[in-house]
């Protein structure tokens, strides 16, 4: 077995309770806090004037009717707008900020895309403010812009993807795979998705003089505060007391805000202009060129297995597209990394610039494209050899990751499949295509796994554990609606042994002791390792309160222990109540910090199986979702019921992915012309169907501090194989483009 990484912890029944989230009551009945409807005192309202060419310069800005009209207070410009420090954005720094992108908002005169904000109106009114900025007239010197990524070339390699360099090549792929007896050669095209939370971005920035010294507040719709905090701090050369970042509550993300895109950085200048609090709330339909999305891609995955149906080589190929002038690399080649047992890999990744916004991540940004391509290419592999894609993937079970070498952290990815196969009666399924009907309903069955890799960002957390015997954590953490507040309450009340009634928290404000990112599915193993080493801190400082009892006098830390409301010794215990009382002390904090390790010992993966019963229409080329079923192993639960609601929301972003998701550009104008959500379609009500999540109980103390690994993007890898898969299953159609819209079944794929 792999080497363990943390000290196991075992808790009480308080973990994994499906305990009800927090807050749900202020969000149904609209009180919570969204960032853009904080009440501010003389609020201005501002409003980028996009380009509407994709590539060029302004040359001209004339807002002379615009000043005019009513309620206009200000139209900023390249001229007059404040300069702020260059930094380096994230894509450039390796997260060392949170910026976007390098585009300093009306700061700039070149345009790079569609939708870009080469000025603001600021105004005494949201309406007003939209009202001048379309009144703004931008005269441009215009170049020819490409925006397809598949007519762009692609002769550009990454710096690197996720830190590590962009081709990896094991052994002999090429020749092993021309040797193989069985070859697959499959060529993927997947189209460009939108995030499309709930929440829109908004930022309301108010600059102060505080005593002659300047005051920065921001609330801002943010998946990482602390980082966005220490951001603000250098472009605005600002001492970290003198900004302050706060966003009690995000609307959804899945990734759109991991960074601080322009909006937010504008509307900053603009309150520092007029001195004044100013609200940026964008529109939908600007979420569609200033907020990131994921980029299209291509990808090639062949591989090369003998008679048996063990794999003797795996190419995983292609490239994405980044902008004109920032990166942002999609590293769609990683799952491929450790899935399967070979012994000839390789990964090899470029990308090309177009004329449009920057991509970002969303939600599992390698592995839902990533898996796609691969499952696919595994599915028809197993049909060549006529094996049962179950048994297939079995044969390629490896014992060691074979990119890393590393043993496995924890996989139980047969037992996924197996617990999975069972409880969907993936027994029933006839292997040949086309031999199931339900009416004019072509019906059939399809697979695939699904894999996340285990991921931490540095975080720090104070725990208080006061004299009324409640308990308190404060972090600059994120409630993204995943229930952050709910399961690390869950969780410090089984470390200290008191109910988790009397547990609270409070996050979302960068005064409180710096959060890592919330990407990644990482907030809850980080901010849990924090508060875990937070725990053990205050034992030993209770224990030292304690010693002055005879009982618990030349005791070490590691013979006490926190049970039922009290630090418990060998042969005594005392109420922690009564210990803060004897101390005379209101409370008593300690901050704790989490650092992801940099050298793991093991390979640190979470993985599962997504099963899917499809009809298809063939007449209309129509899929339905008949059922879906995934079964995951992603370390320790924390809490039942939003961990199923996690893993549910991603099955079904994964069935928007696959069916439905295709952000459209006009290539001709360079522009997007989907850009709502009346045209982009993600899935409704109508079009899921039965659900069931089931999970095996793994805690992993391998890869992480609190024996969990992360859900938050687990569910939506596999998803669109599994339904590509059974879509071939039930027509003997196989569908290598996503998304497999109507259109793209009836023409069928160019290169099936
Ligand atoms: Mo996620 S794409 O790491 O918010």
């Amino acid at each position: 077995m792999a080497q363990t990484g943390f000290t196991p912890l075992t808790y009480d029944d308080t973990v994994g309770q499906p305990l009800e989230r927090r807050g749900g009551r202020a969000k149904v009945t609209g009180t919570a806090p969204y960032s853009a409807e904080w009440k501010v005192d003389g609020l201005l309202y501002a409003m980028p004037v996009l380009s509407m060419i994709a590539r060029g310069k302004v040359v001209g800005i004339n807002s002379a009717i615009a000043e005019s009209m009513p309620g206009v207070r200000m139209i900023l410009t390249p001229e007059n707008v404040p300069r702020v420090k260059k930094v380096k954005p994230a894509g450039e720094s390796n997260f060392g900020t949170s910026l976007a992108s390098s585009l300093i908002p009306a700061a700039e005169r070149n345009v790079y895309f569609v939708g870009q904000y080469m000025a603001a109106v600021i105004a005494d009114s949201f309406e007003a403010a939209r009202d001048a900025a379309m009144a703004v007239k931008l005269e441009y010197e215009v170049s020819e812009h490409q925006t397809d990524v598949f007519q762009s070339p692609a002769d550009e390699r990454p710096k690197d993807l996720q830190g590590e360099p962009p081709t990896f090549t094991m052994g002999d792929p090429d020749g092993a795979l021309k040797k193989a007896a069985v070859q697959v050669d499959l060529e993927f095209k997947l189209a460009a998705n939108h995030h499309n939370p709930i929440e829109p971005h908004a930022t309301i920035a108010d600059w102060k003089e505080k005593d002659g010294e300047p005051f920065l507040r921001v609330y801002d719709a943010s998946q990482s505060i602390s980082l966005s905090q220490m951001t603000l701090v250098q472009m605005f050369e600002l001492k970290p007391e003198q900004v302050q970042v706060i966003c009690k509550l995000v609307g959804g993300a899945f990734g759109s805000k991991g960074l601080m895109w322009p909006h937010s950085i504008l509307a900053i200048m603009c309150s520092k202009v007029m001195q004044a609090p100013v609200k940026i709330a964008i529109s939908r339909e600007m979420m569609y060129g200033g907020t990131g999305h994921r980029t299209p891609m291509f990808q090639r995955v062949a591989i090369g297995a003998d008679s048996d149906g063990k794999i003797e080589s795996l190419i995983h190929s292609g490239f994405a597209s980044t902008s004109r002038k920032d990166v942002y690399a999609e590293a769609f080649t990683m799952p491929s990394r450790s899935m399967y047992a070979t012994p000839n890999l390789k990964l090899d990744q470029t990308q090309c610039r177009v004329d449009s916004q920057l991509p970002t991540f969303m939600r599992a940004p390698p592995e839902t494209p990533g898996m796609f391509a691969l499952e696919v290419a595994m599915d028809v592999m197993a049909d060549k050899l006529k094996l049962d894609p179950i048994e297939f993937r079995k044969r390629n079970e490896p014992s060691i990751e074979p990119h890393s070498q590393k043993p496995y952290s924890g996989r139980h990815l047969v037992e996924c499949m197996e617990l999975g196969a069972k409880q969907f009666g993936w027994a029933n399924r006839n292997q040949s295509p086309r031999s199931t009907r339900d009416g004019h309903w072509l019906v059939g069955m399809g697979m695939a796994p699904a894999t996340f890799p285990a991921l931490g960002f540095p975080t720090a957390a104070r725990v208080t554990l006061k004299s009324d015997g409640s308990a308190h954590i404060d972090c600059c953490s994120h409630e993204l609606g995943t229930g952050t507040e709910t399961v690390q309450c869950q969780l410090l009340s089984s470390l200290l042994g008191i109910p988790v009634k009397n547990v609270t928290m409070e996050l979302g404000d960068s005064t409180l002791p710096p959060g890592g990112i919330s990407g990644g599915s990482s907030t809850t193993f980080s901010l849990g390792g924090a508060v875990r080493k937070a725990v053990d801190a205050l034992k030993s400082n209770l224990l030292k309160l304690a010693s002055t009892n005879a009982d618990f006098k030349s005791l070490k830390v590691d013979d006490v222990r926190f049970a039922e409301g009290k630090l418990v010794g060998p042969s005594a215990s005392i109420s922690l109540v009564d210990l803060l009382k004897q101390a005379k002390k209101d409370s008593v904090a300690e901050v704790g910090s989490f650092q992801p390790g940099k050298d793991s010992k093991t390979a640190n993966h979470s993985y599962g199986a997504q099963f899917v019963e499809v009809g298809v229409d063939e007449d209309f080329g129509i899929v339905r979702m008949r059922r879906m079923l995934a079964c995951y192993a992603c370390g320790t639960i924390m809490n039942a019921k939003t961990a199923r609601s996690q893993f549910m929301g991603a099955m079904i972003m994964g069935v928007g992915h696959a069916l439905m998701e295709e952000t459209k550009w006009d290539h001709h104008l360079g522009r997007i012309t989907n850009n709502n959500l009346a045209e982009y379609h993600v899935p409704v009500q109508a079009d899921i169907p039965k659900i069931d999540v089931m999970w095996i109980t793994d805690p992993d103390f391998n890869a992480s501090p609190i024996g969990g690994k992360g859900i938050g993007e687990i569910g939506i890898t596999g998803v669109a194989a599994a339904i590509s898969n059974a879509i071939y299953n039930a027509t003997g159609r196989r569908l290598y483009d996503l998304p497999m819209t109507p259109e793209r079944f009836l023409k069928g794929s160019a290169h099936a």
